[in-house]
């Protein structure tokens, strides 16, 4: 496996991957009617608005080349916020304010379209953000790490001083990871947790 920059070509596995990730880290296909939901507002915005800050774990599943996992997300939030107000919201919000929800989660996530974004009140020393995912056949071989790595540099590159990640509180191997992984805690909101790490 390896990881590369991100390319244009890329864009439907990034939906696949947060569907196949997206219930607390677990397959979320059985959970939304519309299986593009749950990526156009946790991973293809992100590629669209910078394609620099997003990393992808290129490997082989079932013989095939493909990507399995990825790491994107903005070195600054209150930018990334003001794109994806102006650019991404109004077409999402067209297209799923009303529509069918087959659970819970679908709801909420639909909700999100229309509701706008806050920064985080650490947002000056961690103003960067992030999402990392990868399908169960490239879990637990370092490679998550790796990713946190090259991601850090990245936004380091790019002059952000610190990122920061939301977790749900049903994420036991996500927030595990990251306590592993030696990030800080920022804040436990009632719905999961906060996590950071500085760059500077
Ligand atoms: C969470 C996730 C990113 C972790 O990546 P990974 O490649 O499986 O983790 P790694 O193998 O790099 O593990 C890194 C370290 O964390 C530890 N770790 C990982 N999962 C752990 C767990 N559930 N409990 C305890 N430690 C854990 C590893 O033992 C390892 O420790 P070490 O470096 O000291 O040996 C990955 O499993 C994943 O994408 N899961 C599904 C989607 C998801 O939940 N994303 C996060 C949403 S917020």
């Amino acid at each position: 496996m390896l990881i590369r920059d991100y390319a244009l070509s890329d864009l439907p596995y990034l939906y696949d991957i947060c569907l196949r990730t997206g219930d607390s880290g677990k397959d979320a296909t059985a959970l939304y009617t519309d299986p593009f939901l749950v990526g156009q507002y946790y991973a293809a915005p992100y590629a669209h608005c910078d394609p620099r800050s997003v990393l992808i774990l290129e490997g082989e599943l079932g013989g095939v080349k493909r990507p399995l996992g990825y790491i994107l997300g903005t070195p600054d939030t209150a930018a990334y916020n003001a794109w994806f107000d102006r650019a991404w919201r109004p077409g999402a919000a067209a297209l799923y304010g009303e529509g069918p929800e087959k659970s819970a989660l679908e709801k909420s996530l639909r909700a999100l379209f229309s509701s706008p974004l806050a920064l985080p009140d650490f947002y000056a020393d961690y103003p960067g953000h992030m999402h990392i995912d990868l399908l169960p056949e490239a879990q637990g071989s370092g490679w998550g790490r790796k990713l946190i790595d090259a991601f850090s540099e990245r936004l380091r590159f790019m002059g952000c001083p610190g990122f920061h990640l939301g977790v749900g509180k049903g994420n036991g191997n996500g927030i595990a990871f990251y306590r592993r992984y030696g990030m800080t805690e920022l804040g436990a909101p009632d719905w999961g947790y906060y996590f950071g790490k500085r760059l500077v």
